[in-house]
């Protein structure tokens, strides 16, 4: 167990934050009574919505994490950030064998994976500067299962777990707390174009789910129904192996 970590009155940062699932961080959270929430998006006009619904406490900042160079200019402007939440993420989806795989693997890795990278680099030492405070990354029942259709996609949000336990034990030394997140099909844009919308949850169940796992200590979150019959399979071994070691 991590020490509990409550977003009430922390100044936040969400990747992604226009719409999706990061839009519904922003409003959790918002609720939840943080006091300056970073919505970082592509295209800052697409953070408009927030600002009109929530007012001046929502700081739109333009963030690409494909783009090293913009991830280390936010981390200069956003320097009082005490949690980074990093959703933004695309789905392109090629199954193994195909012609277009390696392009899509390579797009996706691009985001989800370097994305990551690039996000936690840059704001790692803000994070320490402000106490410790917490990182949350956007993972998916698809970090723990594949699917054939997107395999590519599973294999870069395997890959992007695979380095949130390893910040979860790189960041304890600093006083961080790491959430890992693994939401099942939620209704977005991504789970329409994945043909999901049929099955799909809503969206404020994540971001209601990260403020109560951040509360709560845990360093997993399955918010939706699919997501936690696959994290009850998977509990015994994320607890004895897992998470574990440094417990
Ligand atoms: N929806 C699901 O069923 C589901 C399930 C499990 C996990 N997830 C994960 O949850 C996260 C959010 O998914 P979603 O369903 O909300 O997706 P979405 O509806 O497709 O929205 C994706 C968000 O990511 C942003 N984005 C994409 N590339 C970016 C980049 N290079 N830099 C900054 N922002 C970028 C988009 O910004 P623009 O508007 O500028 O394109 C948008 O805000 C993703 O990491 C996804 O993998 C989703």
């Amino acid at each position: 167990m991590q020490k509990s970590f409550d977003v009430a009155g922390k100044t936040a940062l969400i990747t992604g934050a226009n719409r999706g699932i990061g839009k519904a961080i922003v409003t959790s959270f918002v609720e939840a009574g943080a006091a300056k929430v970073y919505a970082a998006v592509r295209t800052v006009a697409t953070a408009e919505p927030l600002v009109a619904a929530f007012g001046p406490k929502v700081v739109p900042l333009e963030l690409d994490i494909a783009n090293e160079r913009q991830c280390r200019a936010a981390a200069g402007i956003a320097s009082d950030v005490e949690v980074v939440v990093n959703n933004a993420g695309v789905l392109l989806g090629a199954a193994p064998i195909a012609a277009d795989v390696e392009k899509k693997l390579a797009g996706e890795f691009e985001v989800n994976v370097y994305g990551l990278l690039r996000v936690v680099n840059a704001f790692a030492p803000v994070l320490q500067r402000n106490g410790g405070g917490a990182f949350v990354q956007l993972n998916s029942v698809a970090s723990l299962r594949s699917f054939a259709d997107f395999a590519t996609y599973c294999a870069s949000k395997a890959a992007a777990y695979s380095l949130t336990q390893a910040l979860r034990s790189q960041l304890a030394g600093q006083g961080t707390v790491v959430l890992s997140v693994h939401p099942g099909p939620i209704a977005t844009d991504m789970a329409t174009s994945a043909g999901l919308a049929d099955i799909a949850e809503p969206a404020s169940l994540v971001g209601d789910g990260i403020v109560a796992s951040l509360r709560a200590g845990d360093f997993h979150h399955f918010p939706d129904s699919m997501a936690k019959e696959l994290g009850k399979a998977y509990a015994a071994f994320a607890a004895s192996v897992v998470e574990g070691e440094d417990d």
